[in-house]
């Protein structure tokens, strides 16, 4: 069985109150869920991780190696700032999926650049809870 870890950033642990015209009214505990059916169904183990600072994420991910096959990231605010958790993503040595709930190439210009995306064979944003379901079957196929 693959073993994908799943990683939040900053913010992502307010989902359902912060604001829903942007990001929906679903809880990072809804999205998790979903996860955890769509792993069952793809014979897939996952761990789903949330965390509000940046070195905590760098840490998980150097644990990843060794224990985790896969990747699957939505680094927040993180992706467009952050080098630690690229270097971090580059040095981890598997398969990466960054996601994002919202398009961030409608939205701000800041957020149009994710440094995450270097380290990242693909990238799926602005469908919502689903990207994680397209990320986790994106792997099952790459796996296959
Ligand atoms: C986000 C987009 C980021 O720009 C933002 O900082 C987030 C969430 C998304 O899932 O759409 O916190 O990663």
């Amino acid at each position: 069985m693959r073993r994908i870890l799943v990683i939040n950033g900053p913010n992502l642990n307010m989902l359902g109150t912060r604001q829903p015209e942007i990001y929906g009214s679903e809880t990072l505990a809804d999205i998790e869920a979903a996860c955890r059916e769509k792993a069952v169904a793809l014979q897939m183990e996952i761990e789903f991780f949330q965390s509000n600072i940046e070195g905590e994420i760098v840490t998980v991910i150097q644990r990843a190696r060794g224990t985790f096959d896969a990747i699957v990231i939505n680094p927040a605010a993180y992706s467009h700032t952050s080098v630690a958790i690229l270097d971090a993503l580059l040095a981890c040595d598997m398969p990466v999926v960054e996601v994002h709930l919202s398009n961030i190439h409608k939205r701000d210009e800041f957020r149009h650049f994710s440094y995450v995306s270097k380290a990242a064979s693909g990238v799926i944003c602005g469908f919502g809870k689903q990207g994680y379901l397209l990320a986790l079957e994106a792997l099952a196929s790459f796996f296959k």
